[in-house]
C-alpha cells in the first residue's frame, strides 16, 4: 500500500501517449452523435467488447476507426482535455503527446483543425495547472515517405506548436530506413526525433532508428534484450526507452504482466520509462501501468524513483526545468 501510494503521488512525465488512443468509447459515441457519424458498433459496450486484440494490426484497425468521429477543432480539444485531466490525477507534470495528422488529413480533416484543437488544450493545462507539455507529430509508417513529406509541408506553418516528430503504425515490413530522408529534413528544421522500434519489429529496427533516423529516444524498444550488443550500446548511450507495459500485454508482445521485461531492462542499465501508449484501448492510464508492473514484478521503491527520474531526464525539457524534478 505504501508503494502504491508512492506510485500514485510521485511526479512523473509521460512521453509515449497517442492522443487518438486516449479516446474513450463513451467520447467516441458522444462525438459520433454530435457530428452525425455512423459507427459500426451499436453501443459503447459492443465497441468495448471489440477491444480483444491479437497483435498490433488488429488494434490499429479499431484505433483508426475510432478516430473517424474527430471532425471539428473542438473534438480534438475535448479529446486532449479529457486525457490531460486523467494525467493530472496521476500526477503527470509533463506530457509529450503524439498525434497522427495523416489519420485526419486522409479523411479530409484539415491539418490545422487537428493541431489547433490539441495545442489549445495543452495551453490551457499549462495556464490552469502549470502542467507542461509538447506535441510530437508522427508519420504513419505504413504510408510512403512521399506522404510523410507532404505532411511535413502541411506542418510548416505550425512548427512553433511541434517539438518533434515520431514514427508509428504497422512496424513489421516498414523499417526505419524507409523514412531516412524525411527524418534528415526534420533534423535540419531543429525538430526532436523519436521512433517506435522493437515493439513487434526486430532489434535491427532499433539499431537503424538510431543510426539512420538519429532518434533521441526509442518508443517501446523492449525487444532490444534479444541482442546483447545492442542492449550494451543503449545502456552506454543512456538512450531512453518509452516502455508501455499494458500495451505490450494487450498486443501480445508478452503473455502476462508477470512476463514483462521491465525489471530486466532496468537491471541491464537501460533508461526505461513507463507510459500508457493508448490508454483508452489498453485498460489504463499512467498509474495503472505503474501499478500493474509493480504488482506483477519484483520492483521496489528504488525502481519507482528510477523510473520517475528517467522520465524527466528523457523529456524534451530545458535543463533548468528538468532540474526542478530530478
Ligand atoms: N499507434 C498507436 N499506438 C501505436 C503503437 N503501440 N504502435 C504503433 N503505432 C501505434
Ligand atoms: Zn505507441
Amino acid at each position: 500500500q505504501a508503494l502504491r501510494d508512492l506510485l500514485q503521488r510521485m511526479p512523473k512525465a509521460e512521453l509515449h501517449i497517442h492522443i487518438e488512443g486516449s479516446l474513450e468509447p463513451e467520447l467516441i459515441f458522444a462525438l459520433a452523435e454530435r457530428n452525425q457519424v455512423k459507427l459500426d458498433y451499436p453501443s459503447v459496450e459492443a465497441l468495448r467488447r471489440a477491444y480483444a486484440f491479437t497483435d498490433l494490426q488488429s488494434f490499429l484497425d479499431i484505433y483508426y476507426a475510432g478516430a473517424s468521429v474527430l471532425l471539428k477543432e473542438q473534438d480534438f480539444y475535448d479529446m486532449t482535455w479529457a486525457y490531460l485531466q486523467k494525467a493530472r490525477q496521476d500526477n503527470v507534470r509533463h506530457a509529450e503527446i503524439f498525434f497522427d495528422p495523416q489519420t485526419h488529413t486522409d479523411r479530409g480533416v484539415p491539418f490545422e483543425i487537428a493541431i489547433n484543437g490539441i495545442h489549445r488544450a495543452l495551453q490551457d493545462a499549462r495556464a490552469q495547472w502549470g502542467m507542461s507539455g509538447g506535441l510530437i507529430m508522427c508519420f504513419l509508417r505504413h504510408l510512403s515517405e512521399e506522404d510523410a513529406f507532404k505532411t511535413l509541408e502541411q506542418a510548416m506553418p505550425h512548427l512553433d506548436k511541434i517539438i518533434g516528430v515520431g514514427l508509428d503504425s504497422s512496424e513489421r515490413g516498414h523499417p526505419p530506413e524507409k523514412f531516412a530522408r524525411v527524418f534528415a529534413r526534420c533534423g535540419e528544421l531543429g525538430l526532436h526525433r523519436v521512433a517506435h522500434a522493437g515493439e513487434e519489429g526486430p532489434p535491427e529496427y532499433i539499431r537503424n532508428a538510431l543510426d539512420i533516423l538519429k532518434v533521441e529516444r526509442i518508443d517501446h524498444g523492449v525487444r532490444c534484450l534479444e541482442d546483447p550488443a545492442l542492449t550494451e550500446r543503449l545502456a552506454r548511450e543512456g538512450m531512453p526507452l518509452t516502455v508501455c507495459p499494458l500495451s505490450n500485454i494487450k498486443l501480445r508482445v508478452f503473455d502476462r504482466n508477470a512476463d514483462h521485461n521491465l525489471r530486466a531492462l532496468l537491471d541491464a542499465g537501460l533508461a526505461a520509462t513507463v507510459n500508457s501508449d493508448d490508454p483508452a484501448y489498453f485498460g489504463g492510464y499512467m498509474n495503472d501501468n505503474f501499478i500493474a508492473m509493480f504488482e506483477a514484478l519484483p520492483l521496489e521503491r528504488r525502481h519507482a524513483w528510477q523510473l520517475a527520474r528517467n522520465s524527466f531526464v528523457a523529456a524534451f525539457l530545458d535543463e533548468d526545468k528538468k532540474k526542478a524534478f530530478v
